[in-house]
């Protein structure tokens, strides 16, 4: 097989159906986020989550600086924050585009369908992302999780209603 291209890398590991989060931390100028895919559980004891971040992501800087991120785990009616904390707009623009507010020193999106609290572990290079891990200080779920944000095949999708 012939070393792929960067577009067919893409768009094959895209077929690969994700949810879709927003990782926030806290800078001096004010919150953080970024929209981020690449998110999963890692340990359960101790309890740790992972993140790669691309190494250009402001919110990585935030990360950083704050030693502490949010995971907001969105809902399928959060379309337009996952495409606001997708763009480079000014982080104001982004938190002034949604209800959010803060946990243990960490911002964390409002209406989101779970919430995780990580102080940061580890800061892994990983080409030309970094794998952020984080020991878990607190979870949060709704009462009655609606339907996650999915992506897949580079669009967001809702997972089909039916079951089984
Ligand atoms: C569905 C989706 C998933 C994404 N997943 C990631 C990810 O896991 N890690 C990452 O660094 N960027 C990811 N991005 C890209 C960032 O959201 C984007 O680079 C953003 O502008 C970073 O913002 P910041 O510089 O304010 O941190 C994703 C974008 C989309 C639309």
């Amino acid at each position: 097989m012939a070393a792929p291209d960067r577009n067919e890398f893409r768009q094959t590991v895209g077929l690969l159906p994700t949810g879709v989060t927003v990782v926030s931390a806290f800078q001096a100028s004010g919150p953080a986020g970024a929209t981020a895919s690449a998110v999963c559980s890692l340990s359960l004891e101790p309890m740790m989550m992972l993140v790669c971040l691309d190494l250009g992501s402001r919110s990585l800087e935030a990360v950083r600086e704050a030693g502490r991120f949010g995971i907001s785990v969105l809902g399928e009616s959060q379309r337009a924050a996952a495409e606001m904390f997708a763009t480079k707009s000014p982080q104001e623009e982004k938190w002034a585009s949604v209800g959010w507010r803060e946990r243990l020193g960490v911002p964390i999106i409002e209406g989101s369908l779970a919430r995780v609290v990580c102080e940061l572990a580890e800061v892994i290079p990983g080409g030309d992302h970094v794998i952020v891990t984080g020991e878990v200080l607190e979870v949060e779920a709704e009462d009655e999780p609606g339907e996650p944000l999915i992506y897949h095949g580079g669009l967001f999708r809702r997972l089909d209603a039916g079951e089984g």
